[in-house]
């Protein structure tokens, strides 16, 4: 058995694949690109990934942004190994740039109850950035505690826990290349 098999058999099923991926990342770029050229005095957007399950939606979205971007990382701890949260949003490692007076974007992979970003909103705010928007791969919506206005969506997902394109359960499945929802018998063990 290949390894994508073996993690193809660990998901319950195959909710969102490659080609609809790139098909939503490519629309995203371009309605980045339209949003921020309406103002002529940016030129440049910061994307702020957060690692470690947004790097494939980064790349990959950057890609599809026509216009200069910077990139920049930040981690924060939410869920630890488990599938449910712990509520600590702690920064693990901080952005290696001064965002002042920029125009930036968090790329997140999934917001869920919205606590990790919330956080990180207020932290990130508080550093005067020209703007600041949010936008994710995924959401769920029904799972939300806290209100939190995100610009851009790639797809609304109903609450099962999500891996692949960069998502992990314990680390793994992250290289997957599509969305697949996670067989609960597999995380029902923890
Ligand atoms: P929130 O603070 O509850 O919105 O959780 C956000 C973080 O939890 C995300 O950045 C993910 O790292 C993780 N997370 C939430 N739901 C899932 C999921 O379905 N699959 C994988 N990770 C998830
Ligand atoms: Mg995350």
């Amino acid at each position: 058995m290949n390894t994508s098999n073996s993690m193809i058999s660990d998901l319950e099923k195959i909710v969102i694949n490659k080609d609809e991926i790139e098909k939503r990342v490519i629309e995203l770029g371009q309605q980045i690109k339209s949003d921020y050229s309406q103002n002529d005095s940016i030129n440049e957007i910061v994307l702020v990934c957060i690692l470690r399950g947004a790097v494939f939606f980064l790349s990959d979205l950057a890609r599809a942004i026509d216009m200069p971007v910077i990139f920049d990382f930040i981690s924060v701890s939410s869920y630890g190994d488990s599938s449910k949260s712990s509520g600590i949003v702690r920064i693990m490692k901080d952005l290696d740039e001064n965002i002042e007076g920029k125009h930036v974007i968090i790329v997140e992979d999934i917001i869920d109850t919205g606590l990790t970003l919330n956080h990180l909103v207020e932290v990130l705010n508080a550093r005067n950035p020209a703007s600041l928007k949010i936008c994710t791969l995924l959401s769920k919506p029904k799972r939300r505690k806290i209100d939190i206005k995100v610009d851009y969506i790639g797809f609304e997902i109903d609450d099962f826990f999500a891996v692949g394109y960069g998502l992990d359960y314990a680390g793994k499945y992250r290289n997957l290349p599509l969305v697949g929802a996670l067989d609960p018998k597999i995380y029902s063990k923890d």
